[in-house]
């Protein structure tokens, strides 16, 4: 007879074999995958099977053919983007939570899943200085929770200018004036676009050197305006200037939003908390965990200030789904039906406690500036002042500078992606994962150095 127990055991039992023998070898391995491994995933596919397989051979399978193509970034050495690691309590959750398979619509549906949501705000409420009555959704990341928490900013204005948005649309309703920062980040213009406020509509507010917008430069505001301000700019990791303008934006009865996908966690750190000063007055915010807090990916929060701007804007509600008047995680979400993705969160947090967290953000800043000091002193040019994780180098002309991306990208030893800033070719250093080390970056320097050096005896 078969039995249920024994077979997943085995199976689960191999996949943890399988998943531990993956990390160990990460710490060693090159960061991209070569391009005969990535050649090698065209045995995934094929037409389907017609008959089933075993779970065991059909988990070999990926392992043995997807494994190899992954980008390793979790071996400490990704520096692309904006990449956490996953903490090994987040990881070992996203397992057990898969295991459960909970729904976390409405707490009827899991209420471990709407418990642990609820315990997570307050936690990281607590953590980043924000006021403890906000309401937040869980989200896949900061896209959906600027778009989230914009939903609620929508909902709110318009309610002021006498406008019921859900009822009513969007056709004839009182405009809005809507204003970012030049270096506002694109998805959160895909936000404001998806909520029909318009990519091309926004007014755009001149910034200085570092990115961060000036504030003297902001347009008229009234109360029918949204203003968005960034904790963290992609390129520089520098903050707009919070206090100044959300007490300008509230004298005129504007609503503040800040995109704070990574640049919020510094909040724990009194090294660099004066960074946000005057963020916590915002209206809504917007914090990704995938990012900085290190955990699996997908995840984020939209918080709102007034709890029920954003119940109102995301709830929905119909006979069948009726409840006892407890906090329901889906009238804070566009979602439904979704993941319990606060588990990874309470493991994550419960795990580092608040001077782990305080750890990571410091580590990473400080190994961002070893990154930036070691490149200065090979006599390369940092093109931004390093006051966060994020570090912007060129290795002179915008042609040299995508050779040493390219080649240290194909070298392997690490990861770091490119990107344009004021009009300079530079190659983009994001550190931010818990698993990276001293000798991870020392590692990572010598082989950029090397590399970026070669093009200098080829020049001569
Ligand atoms: C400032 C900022 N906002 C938004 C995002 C988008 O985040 P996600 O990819 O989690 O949607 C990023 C990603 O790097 C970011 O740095």
């Amino acid at each position: 007879m078969w039995n249920w127990g024994a077979t997943m055991k085995e199976l689960l039992t191999g996949t943890s074999i399988r998943s531990a023998r993956y990390l160990a070898d990460a710490r060693g391995r090159r960061v991209s995958p070569r391009p005969e491994q990535i050649a090698r995933l065209d045995a995934l596919g094929g037409a389907l099977p017609l008959n089933p397989c075993d779970p065991a051979e059909v988990l070999a399978w990926l392992d043995d053919i997807g494994s190899p193509a992954t980008v390793v970034t979790t071996g400490g050495r990704y520096f692309g983007f904006v990449t956490g690691g996953t903490l090994p309590a987040a990881l070992a959750a996203n397992w057990l939570a898969g295991v459960w398979d909970q729904n976390a619509a409405y707490s009827v549906m899991s209420p471990v899943a709407a418990k642990v949501e609820e315990i997570v705000l307050a936690w990281i409420l607590d953590l980043l200085g924000l006021p403890p009555a906000c309401g937040a959704g869980f989200v896949t990341g900061t896209t959906m929770a600027n778009f989230s928490a914009l939903a609620a900013a929508r909902t709110a204005l318009l309610k002021r200018a006498g406008w019921d948005v859900e009822e009513d649309g969007l056709f004839a309703a009182p405009p809005i004036k809507v204003v970012v920062g030049k270096e506002a980040h694109v998805s959160l213009l895909k936000a404001l676009a998806l909520l029909g406020f318009g990519r091309a509509r926004v007014m755009s507010v001149p910034t200085d050197g570092q990115g961060r917008m000036i504030a003297a430069a902001l347009p008229q505001l009234d109360p029918h305006t949204l203003v968005c301000i960034q904790a963290g700019n992609v390129n520089t990791g520098a903050f707009d200037p919070a206090a100044e303008i959300c007490s300008l934006a509230h004298e005129a009865g504007a609503w503040v939003h800040v995109d704070g996908a990574f640049g919020l966690w510094a909040a724990v750190s009194p090294h660099y908390a004066h960074l946000l000063e005057g963020t916590s007055l915002a209206d809504s915010w917007a914090i990704d965990c995938h990012k900085w807090l290190n955990v699996p990916y997908d995840s984020g929060i939209a918080v709102v200030r007034q709890a029920e701007d954003l119940r109102r804007a995301l709830s929905m509600s119909a006979p069948y789904l009726e409840t006892n008047g407890a906090r329901e995680p889906c009238d804070y979400t566009p979602e439904a039906s979704r993941r319990a993705r606060g588990i990874e969160l309470w493991a994550a947090l419960r795990s580092l406690g608040r001077s782990g967290l305080r750890e990571l953000i410091e580590r990473n800043c400080r190994l961002a500036e070893v990154f930036a000091k070691g490149l200065q002193r090979a006599g390369f040019e940092v093109l931004n002042e390093v006051e966060l994780n994020q570090v912007l180098v060129s290795f002179g002309s915008a042609e040299e500078t995508r050779r040493v991306i390219a080649e240290v990208q194909n070298e392997g030893t690490c990861w770091c992606g490119g990107t344009e800033w004021h009009g300079r070719t530079a190659m983009r250093i994001s550190v931010s994962s818990w698993a990276t080390t001293e000798e991870d970056v020392e590692r990572s320097l010598a082989a950029i150095v090397r590399i970026a050096n070669q093009g200098k005896h080829f020049a001569g």
